[in-house]
């Protein structure tokens, strides 16, 4: 082929045109602490038992899989409880495809999706592929959204659809049952309540699950990528009436989740109690994180999720880098002097806290002055 053909030679969608793609950089690190994944292996009996059903699953893959998941949507149904049946299910290639599917169905040129900055940085990326509109609403000090807030957003901007992330990403920050309530009173659009990292939440804490009784506008979505450290196989999923999931029918393609994968997440599924038994752990090194850091000086904010997003960073690219030449990878998600970074498992956790300290602490001007010895 002659010549070199950029983005700009072709005749991209006008609302698509000078965006850049969702892009986290994928490198091989000893220590991988950049995209919230769960770093704890699988345990090898659950592995074998997926195993066996892959094997099972293959034997018929010269057919279509069930274009119905059936058995996929009443396991997560029984893994969710609070009375849902598969009937409330749908699942999709991960939650971020479950979300493009709600775009699709329920966005679209000339309709608005509201969500509150700084959050989940896809939302805005799956608007454009729909050509939905972003309106990204504010927040309250220290990331929190009162139902005041968000109310007085949704008045201003009146959107079609609202994504709430519970707890949001990337701060962390928890989201009340009230403001969701509120939300979804103060519209008559589509509330979908984001809980990918609802397993890692404070035991007890009630989910938006509780709230979905009488409310069928309201959609829960969840993921398997991050408690059930299931990102790989790619399953997301979420709970609402039955009617939302006649209309994502409209829009999925057909057989959108191979046997393969329905195969995976079934096993996976059977084992739910072992697949989070590392959660109390994750969590554990979560609430080690914020100490720690504060102690490091830093300001850590409060998260319910299997990260933290610190503050006080003099030159967040700077430590980002030196933590790389460490072989130490975290985010750097745009926010001004802060960082981000995914509780791994307990050693991944000290390698990345020992590194930091070894970078100096930073002084009350921002700067960091070289570690002395304490
Ligand atoms: C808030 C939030 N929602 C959804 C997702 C998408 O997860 P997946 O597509 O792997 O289910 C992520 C992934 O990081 C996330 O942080």
């Amino acid at each position: 082929m002659e010549g070199v053909t950029s983005l700009d030679d072709l005749p991209l969608r006008t609302n698509l045109q000078g965006l850049t793609p969702y892009g986290a950089p994928q490198l091989h690190v000893p220590v991988a602490l950049n995209v919230n994944e769960n770093t704890h292996a699988i345990p090898d009996a659950v592995v074998r038992d997926i195993l066996a059903g892959l094997a099972d699953a293959i034997r018929s893959v010269n057919r279509y899989p069930d274009r119905e998941f059936t058995a996929l949507r009443e396991a997560l149904a029984q893994y969710l409880g609070h009375g849902l049946a598969a009937e409330n299910i749908w699942a999709a290639n991960g939650s971020n495809e479950v979300l493009q599917q709600v775009l699709q169905a329920f966005g679209g040129p000339g309709r608005s999706l509201l969500g509150f900055a700084p959050t989940y940085s896809m939302y805005s990326i799956l608007a454009s592929g729909t050509d939905t509109t972003w309106i990204p609403g504010a927040r309250d000090a220290d990331y929190e959204l009162s139902p005041a807030t968000a109310v007085r957003e949704i008045a201003r901007t009146s959107p079609d659809i609202v994504f709430l992330c519970s707890p949001n990403n990337p701060t962390g920050t928890p989201l009340s049952l009230e403001t969701i309530a509120a939300v979804y009173d103060a519209t008559d659009g589509i509330v979908v309540v984001d809980e990918a990292y609802a397993e890692f939440a404070p035991v007890g804490t009630p989910s938006a699950l509780t709230l979905l009784p009488g409310r069928e506008r309201l959609l829960v979505s969840r993921t398997m990528s991050k408690a059930f450290a299931f990102a790989g196989a790619r399953v997301g999923y979420l709970a609402a009436d039955p009617a939302v999931t006649d209309a994502l029918r409209l829009v999925r393609l057909p057989y959108h989740l191979s046997a393969l994968t329905q195969a995976a997440a079934n096993a996976a599924l059977a084992h739910s109690a072992e697949m989070l038994a590392m959660v109390d752990d994750i969590r554990a090194q979560r609430d080690r994180l914020v100490v720690e850091l504060a102690r490091l000086g830093y300001a850590p904010h409060q998260s319910w999720s299997n990260f933290v997003l610190f503050g006080g960073v003099a030159d967040p690219q700077e430590t980002f880098t030196a933590l790389l030449a460490e072989g130490i990878l975290i985010r750097d998600v745009g926010i001004p002097g802060h960082l981000r970074v995914t509780a791994g498992t307990e050693k991944e956790t000290s390698l990345f806290l020992d590194a930091l300290a070894r970078l100096g602490r930073p002084d009350r001007s921002g700067q960091t002055e070289t570690a002395r010895a304490e």
